[in-house]
């Protein structure tokens, strides 16, 4: 079975693959109006930093019969999850297509700009996976977190797809994929993907690191990123921290993988990066079973940020930076905006 796009514009409508539901059911929604897409991104039927931009991108159009909607609408869709920087960026280059001369239809501008948005982020994944892979052995085994795959991205995926390049390259990739508490993107979305692709893939609880690492040769860590600061610190599913302090202690490659438009040259460090707090009934519940009361206290940070001291290289398609990142991602940043 070829696995169906995560984001898909068909019949004037944007169709989502309910990443909420799988991997035991496959089911779509169709969003019609931005409302729909904004709902969808904030109960994460769509989720991942990349996907969230492109779908965002998508949910002006929905909206778009006048310059006054669509405005409406990136108002709105910026107000969705404050951490991704991806959906800035996506929202920013809508904005300036609405702000521009009306010499064609509103509307067509809008989708063509959003298909420009997915055709260069699904470019981007590919680039990087280009990049990635060759810092992989011929014989590799990698562990990653949340999913930072086909469905969080336009395409090909970020860490995921570095895993998929090694795979085109003819490395043998052995993959541990941590279930990433408490949503389960790791062992719901990561595993699917990678069994779809024929990659080897075992699941261990996030709480398993160590032991991973102390049992196995483990060659890298991939992970994606939110947002990612000048000077390195990179913001990731919650957990990313805890992982990349057990990877520095067993000497493993922390590789961060990330699309130019998560890096935020505009925010100095990691203290600058907001942090969505998510509702604490997401911890309260497991599978719908009550865990703990109602008014039981519960944090429940969407993200930390890892900082740039425990990451070894950030993967981007400009290019591989290493430390000082402030350097090398304002070498990337100055390549094309000189
Ligand atoms: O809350 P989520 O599922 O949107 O969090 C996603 C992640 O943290 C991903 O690792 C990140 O967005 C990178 S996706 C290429």
């Amino acid at each position: 079975m070829t696995r169906p796009e995560a984001i898909e514009w068909k019949n004037d409508c944007l169709r989502l693959l309910d990443q909420r539901k799988l991997p035991l059911d496959v089911s779509f929604l169709d969003c019609r109006c931005a409302e729909d897409v904004a709902v969808a991104i904030e109960t994460l039927a769509v989720r991942g930093a990349p996907a969230i931009g492109i779908a965002a991108a998508y949910g002006v159009v929905l909206d778009a019969t006048t310059k006054r909607d669509a405005i409406a609408a990136i108002d709105r869709l910026s107000l969705t999850r404050p951490t991704a920087v991806n959906l800035f960026h996506a929202l920013a280059r809508m904005r300036a297509i609405v702000a521009g001369l009306p010499d064609v239809p509103l509307r067509d501008r809008l989708l063509a700009e959003a298909h420009a948005i997915r055709s260069a982020d699904i470019a981007a994944n590919e680039t990087m996976g280009f990049f990635g892979q060759s810092l992989l052995p011929q014989n590799s085994t990698v562990y990653t977190h949340c999913n930072a795959g086909a469905l969080a991205t336009g395409g090909f995926g970020t860490a995921l797809g570095v895993m998929r390049a090694a795979v085109r390259a003819g490395k043998t990739i052995r993959v541990f994929a941590d279930e990433t508490r408490p949503l389960l993107q790791g062992s719901r979305l990561t595993a699917w993907e990678l069994l779809e692709d024929g990659i080897d893939v075992t699941v261990v609880c996030e709480g398993m690191a160590a032991a991973v690492f102390s049992r196995e040769r483990v060659d890298a860590v991939l992970v994606g990123a939110d947002r990612i600061a000048a000077n390195g610190d990179a913001a990731n599913k919650i957990g990313t921290y805890t992982l990349a302090l057990v990877a520095r202690h067993f000497d493993v490659p922390f590789y961060v993988v990330a699309p130019w438009t998560t890096v935020d040259m505009k925010c100095p460090g990691g203290r600058s990066i907001p942090i969505e707090e998510r509702n604490p009934d997401e911890i309260r519940e497991c599978f719908g079973a009550k865990i703990l009361s109602r008014d039981f206290p519960v944090w429940n940070p969407a993200f930390d940020v890892t900082p740039a001291d425990c990451i070894t290289a950030i993967v981007t398609e400009r290019g591989v930076a290493r430390p000082p990142f402030f350097a090398s991602l304002s070498a990337f940043d100055d390549m094309i905006n000189p």
